[in-house]
């Protein structure tokens, strides 16, 4: 398996019921709604459903610790860094995220449990084919890090068939592709032509090559 962090109560408990106490559109069991708000380091903010304030807040108070862990797992990323992704899931019950490698442009990858009480965590695979299956727990404000490579990484996610689940995915990301490639010795030509190609495929046949 490969390299992750799992930490307890991440978020303090007022940014917490911030998230919890969204107004978001309802949606149904089949459904995934994304809502995008992005910080760059150069402090332009495009946010969907935080208000410019508390996208920063959040910016100003985990990403000390976000770079940390990056650090830990993948040091040679560290410098790639140019934005912050603090997106909000709703993912309806019955619906579920088929295994995956996140796009290359993220260099840490991390999601907090939100609401509710209890659903199904990620679920963290050796390959592609969905070997060896670990799940990380579902748990309110529990928050799961990994930094993604062309080699691991992969993972999925659903609902519980009985509730929508919401979670906080929280990503330090990079536009420069290429450098992450030469970091991870891939070639790059092979990466853009596959991320080019992936959100057809998942749209046809619900799967990532
Ligand atoms: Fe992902």
């Amino acid at each position: 398996m490969f390299e992750y962090k799992v930490i307890d109560n991440f978020l303090d408990e007022k940014d917490f019921n911030y998230l919890n106490k969204l107004k978001l559109e309802q949606i149904s069991k089949n459904q995934i709604k994304v809502y995008q708000n992005k910080i760059y380091n150069n402090g332009k903010i495009i946010s969907d459903c935080f208000s410019n304030d508390f996208t920063k807040l959040l910016a100003d108070k985990y990403n000390r610790k976000a770079l940390e862990i990056l650090k830990e797992l993948s040091p040679k990323k560290i410098s790639l860094w140019e934005y912050t992704d603090f997106n909000i899931i709703l993912t309806g019950s019955e619906c579920s995220f088929p295994i995956h490698r996140d796009t290359p442009n993220k260099l840490l990858s991390g999601v907090i449990y939100l609401y509710p009480k209890n659903n199904t965590g990620t679920i963290l695979y050796s390959n592609g084919k969905g070997d060896d299956p670990t799940t990380i727990e579902w748990k309110q404000n529990r928050a799961l890090f990994f930094s993604r490579n062309e080699k691991n990484s992969f993972h999925s996610y659903k609902g519980d068939g009985i509730s929508n689940r919401l979670a906080l995915v929280y990503n330090l990301c990079t536009t420069d592709i290429k450098k992450v490639c030469e970091v991870d010795d891939v070639s790059f030509l092979k990466v853009k032509l596959r991320e080019k190609f992936n959100p057809y495929f998942y749209r046809l046949f619900n799967r990532f090559l």
